[in-house]
C-alpha cells in the first residue's frame, strides 16, 4: 500500500522507521515527491494545502498526524466521501493530562503571583486553598478531556466538565448543552479548554464567556488557537476579569515575536509542547486503521465530518 506523508513539523525518517517495522510492505511516500498519485490510497498528514487531497483519485483514508483534525477539515476542496480518522495514542493523552495536572497545579498554587512577588523581592504570603476547594472546569469530554478531568480528581480537585452532548464520568459533575455551559463556567475558578475547533466552537473563549467565570478566575488553553479571542483575553487579564492564562496553542503559530501575549506578566506561553505527536506509539494506532481500511473492517476514531470532529 502507498501511503502519503505530509508535514512541516514531523520527521519522515521517524515515521518511515517505525510504520516499516509494523507494516513491512507500506511505502511511505514523502510529499512534495507525490509520484504517481493514482498509487496512492492513504494520506498521513498535518496541514495539508487546501486542494491537494483531491488530487489522488484513489485516496481511501485521510488519518490525522496529531489529535485535531480541525487542519484537514479545513480544506473546502476535501474529497468527500473519503474517511478521516483522529490520532488517538496513549502516550499522546497521557502527555496532555501531565500538562493540564502541572499547570493547574501552578495556578492553584498561584505560582504567577509569587513569580511578580519574586520579581519585585516581595516575601508575603497569599491565603491557599487546598484542592478540594479549587473548583476546576474542563470544557471538551473527549479522550484528551476525560482523561485530563479524571486525573485532575485524583489530585482531589472538585472537577466538572463540559461537552456538546450528554457524557457522563464518575466522580465528576458533568454538563452539557448551553445552559450547561453557562452552569460550567459559573463554578470554574481554573478553565481547561480541550475543545475540538470546529464552527461551533471557534472563538469561544471571549469577553462574554469570562465575563461569566468567577472574578479572578484563571484560563488554560491546550486546544487551539482559534478558540481564543484574544484580544478578549488581553483585557480580561488587565481588568482583573482573569487574574492568569497559559497557552500552549495561538492563531499564530509560531507566535510572532511583537505579540503581546510574550511579555504580559500574566501569561505563561509554551510552544504548542502540551502533547507533541510521538511515532514510536503513534504508528501503532495508524498502522491498526491501515490495516483495517486493507482489511475492510471498521476504522477507529473516524471523525464525523457532520459535526466536524
Ligand atoms: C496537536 O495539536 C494535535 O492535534 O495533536
Amino acid at each position: 500500500m502507498v501511503v502519503l506523508f505530509l508535514s512541516a513539523v514531523d520527521s519522515a525518517a521517524d515515521w518511515q522507521a517505525e510504520l516499516g517495522r509494523l507494516l513491512p510492505d507500506l511505502e511511505l511516500r514523502v510529499w512534495p515527491d507525490l509520484g504517481d498519485p493514482t498509487e496512492i490510497e492513504a494520506a498521513l498528514v498535518w496541514r495539508p494545502p487546501p486542494g491537494l487531497l483531491d488530487r489522488l483519485p484513489n485516496l481511501k483514508l485521510i488519518l490525522s498526524l496529531g489529535a485535531g483534525v480541525d487542519h484537514i477539515l479545513a480544506d473546502p476542496s476535501l474529497p468527500p466521501g473519503v474517511p478521516v480518522v483522529r490520532l488517538v495514542d496513549p502516550y499522546m493523552t497521557a502527555a496532555m493530562s501531565e500538562y493540564v495536572q502541572l499547570q493547574v497545579l501552578r495556578l492553584h498554587r498561584q505560582d504567577p503571583a509569587y513569580l511578580e512577588q519574586q520579581r519585585a523581592r516581595r516575601w508575603r504570603t497569599l491565603p491557599q486553598p487546598n484542592a478540594a476547594e479549587r473548583r476546576v472546569g474542563v470544557l471538551g469530554l473527549g479522550v484528551l478531556g476525560s482523561d485530563a478531568a479524571l486525573k485532575l480528581k485524583v489530585l482531589g480537585f472538585d472537577v466538572a466538565g463540559w461537552s456538546r452532548s450528554e457524557r457522563k464520568l464518575p466522580g465528576i459533575a458533568t454538563f452539557c448543552g448551553a445552559d450547561g455551559l453557562e452552569a460550567l463556567l459559573r463554578r470554574s475558578e481554573i478553565l481547561v479548554c480541550l475543545l475540538p475547533l470546529t464552527p461551533a466552537t471557534a472563538g469561544i473563549l471571549d469577553a462574554r464567556l469570562f465575563g461569566l467565570l468567577p472574578r479572578g478566575a484563571a484560563l488554560v488553553n491546550c486546544a487551539r488557537g482559534g478558540h481564543l479571542v484574544e484580544a478578549d483575553l488581553l483585557a480580561a487579564l488587565d481588568g482583573g476579569r482573569l487574574s492568569a492564562a497559559v497557552l500552549d496553542v495561538f492563531r499564530d503559530e509560531p507566535l510572532p515575536p511583537e505579540h503581546p501575549f510574550w511579555a504580559h506578566p500574566r501569561i505563561l506561553v509554551t510552544p504548542h509542547v502540551a502533547a507533541a505527536t510521538h511515532p514510536p506509539s503513534a504508528a501503532a494506532a495508524v498502522a491498526d486503521n491501515l490495516r483495517r481500511l486493507r482489511e475492510g473492517r471498521p476504522l477507529l476514531n473516524r471523525v464525523d465530518v457532520s459535526v466536524r470532529y
